[in-house]
C-alpha cells in the first residue's frame, strides 16, 4: 500500500507543455490512493483541459476564485483548500510561477492557495534549457526551499522547444515515488521497530475445547496498522483473531496459546524500541490437556489450571530502551489498580480500560482510555473508535520518545 493512501493531494497546474502530464500525474495519485483536488492558473487550461482534470481527480477543478458569469457558483475558499491538503504539489512549475512564489506575487487562485497552504509543499519545475540555467531561475529554487519548499528536480532531454538540455518535467512516475520517499523518510518512527500483541489466547483443554475469551484483537490490529503509517516496522503477534491486516509490510505471526506468544514475544522483543501489549493473555492453562476428545459424564467436572507466565512483566525484567507499554483492563478500583501494574511490570506507560465505561473493552469498535506514565502523569480521553485510540497512543508515545 502506498504512503500516499488516504491523503488529501492539492495539485498546482500551472502554463507550460508539460500541464499535459498532470493528467497521468492525477491518475497515478488516485491509483495510489490519494484523494485529489486540482487548482489551475488560467493560462494552463490552453495545455490541458479542466474536464480532463476533473474527470481523472473526480473533483471539480478550481482556477477562479468565482464564476461571474454563473449566478450558483460558489466562492471558491483558498483558505479551505490549503487547509485540506495533506500535501501540495505545482507541477509543472513555470518561471513564472516559481518567481511569484519566491516573491509572494498573490494574482490568481493557486497563488492564494500556495500562500494560505499549511502542508508541505513540493515543485517541479518545468521550462526551456535556458529559462532555466537562468541566474534569476536559480535564485527562485533557492529561496523557494529556503522557505522549506521541495524541489522536485526536471529531467535532461529533449524540450518542447527542440532543443536537448535540462529543464523538463520529471515523469509522474517519478513524481510519484519521489513524494513516497521523501513522506517515508520523514516519517516519525521511520527505522524504529514496534512489537504488538493483540488478540486472546486460546489454552487447550482437548483436541476440540479451550479456555478463552471475548477479545476481537480490533485494538491491537489498529496499532500495528498506524505503526506502519508512522514509518515504523512492525511485528504483531497475534492470538486467534478474525482481524485482516491491510498492510502487507506488517509482520504477522500467529500463534494460539499464552505460551506460544511467551515464545514468539521473547523472538522479537530484544530488538524492539518500542513494544506494546494489547494481548488478553489467559491468565490461566490446563495443567494437562487431553489428546483425545474428553467424554461427557454424569459426574462434575474439575480442570486444574495452572498460571500462565506473564509475558509482559517477563520482558519489562529484562528491558534495556525499550519503550514498555501495558494494557489493564479493570472493573474496580482502576486507577490505582493500573499505577500498581505499571510498576509492577517495569512499563513506560500503561492504557487503562474501565469496564465501568460503556463502548470501551472488547469487540467493540471503540474505545474509552485513560493514560498513566512513569511519573503517573494521567491522560483521560473520550469514547473513540479503536483507529483514533490508536493514534492517540501513538501521539503520547512519540511525545514522550521526542519524536
Ligand atoms: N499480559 C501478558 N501476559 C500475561 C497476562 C497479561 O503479557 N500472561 C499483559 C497484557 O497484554 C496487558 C497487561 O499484561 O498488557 C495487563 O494484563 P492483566 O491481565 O490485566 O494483568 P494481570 O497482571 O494479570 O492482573 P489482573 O489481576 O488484573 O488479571
Amino acid at each position: 500500500m502506498s504512503v500516499l493512501s488516504g491523503k488529501n493531494v492539492l495539485l498546482g497546474v500551472t502554463a507550460g507543455i508539460a500541464a499535459y502530464k498532470t493528467a497521468f500525474l492525477v491518475r497515478l495519485f488516485i491509483k495510489a490512493g490519494a484523494h485529489v483536488q486540482v487548482v489551475m492558473t488560467p493560462a494552463s487550461k490552453d495545455f490541458v483541459t479542466p474536464l480532463t482534470l476533473s474527470t481523472l481527480s473526480k473533483n471539480p477543478v478550481h482556477s477562479k476564485f468565482y464564476d461571474k458569469e454563473d449566478e450558483n457558483e460558489q466562492w471558491n475558499s483558498h483558505v479551505d483548500l490549503g487547509l485540506w491538503a495533506d500535501l501540495m504539489i505545482i507541477a509543472p512549475a513555470t518561471a513564472n510561477t516559481m518567481a511569484k512564489m519566491a516573491d509572494g506575487t498573490c494574482d490568481n487562485l493557486l497563488m492564494a492557495t500556495y500562500l494560505s497552504a499549511k502542508s508541505k509543499i513540493y515543485f517541479a519545475p518545468a521550462m526551456d534549457l535556458d529559462m532555466y540555467k537562468h541566474a534569476t531561475t536559480n535564485q527562485n529554487i533557492k529561496k523557494l526551499q529556503s522557505f522549506g519548499n521541495v524541489f522536485i528536480p526536471p529531467a535532461s532531454g529533449e524540450l518542447a522547444s527542440g532543443l536537448i538540455g535540462e529543464g523538463r518535467m520529471a515523469e509522474p512516475e517519478e513524481i510519484i515515488s519521489f513524494i513516497e520517499n521523501d513522506i517515508l523518510s520523514n516519517l516519525p518512527l521511520k527505522g524504529k521497530k514496534v512489537l504488538i500483541t493483540a488478540g486472546p489466547t486460546y489454552e487447550a483443554i482437548d483436541p476440540v475445547r479451550f479456555i478463552g475469551n471475548h477479545s476481537s484483537g480490533k485494538m491491537g490490529f489498529a496499532l500495528a496498522e498506524q505503526a506502519v503509517q508512522l514509518g515504523a516496522e512492525v511485528i504483531l503477534i497475534a492470538g486467534p483473531s478474525n482481524e485482516k491486516i491491510n498492510n502487507s509490510t506488517i509482520k504477522r505471526v500467529d500463534v494460539v496459546s499464552a505460551e506460544e506468544m511467551y515464545i514468539a514475544t521473547h523472538q522479537f522483543f530484544k530488538t524492539a524500541d518500542i513494544a506494546i501489549f494489547a494481548a488478553a493473555v489467559a491468565d490461566y492453562t490446563p495443567v494437562t490437556t487431553a489428546t483425545q476428545k474428553m467424554k461427557k459424564k454424569d459426574t462434575s467436572l474439575n480442570i486444574e489450571l495452572k498460571p500462565t507466565k506473564d509475558i509482559l512483566a517477563s520482558v519489562g525484567q529484562i528491558k534495556e530502551d525499550q519503550f514498555l507499554v501495558g494494557f489493564a483492563l479493570e472493573t474496580n478500583n482502576e486507577l490505582e489498580n493500573a499505577k500498581d501494574k505499571l510498576k509492577r511490570k517495569n512499563l513506560d506507560l500503561i492504557v487503562l480500560n474501565s469496564l465501568q465505561d460503556k463502548g470501551a473493552g472488547f469487540k467493540t469498535n471503540t474505545n474509552k482510555i485513560t493514560l498513566i506514565d512513569k511519573n503517573e502523569n494521567i491522560t483521560t480521553f473520550e469514547l473513540k473508535s479503536k483507529v483514533e485510540v490508536a493514534q492517540d497512543i501513538f501521539n503520547e508515545i512519540k511525545t514522550k520518545l521526542n519524536v
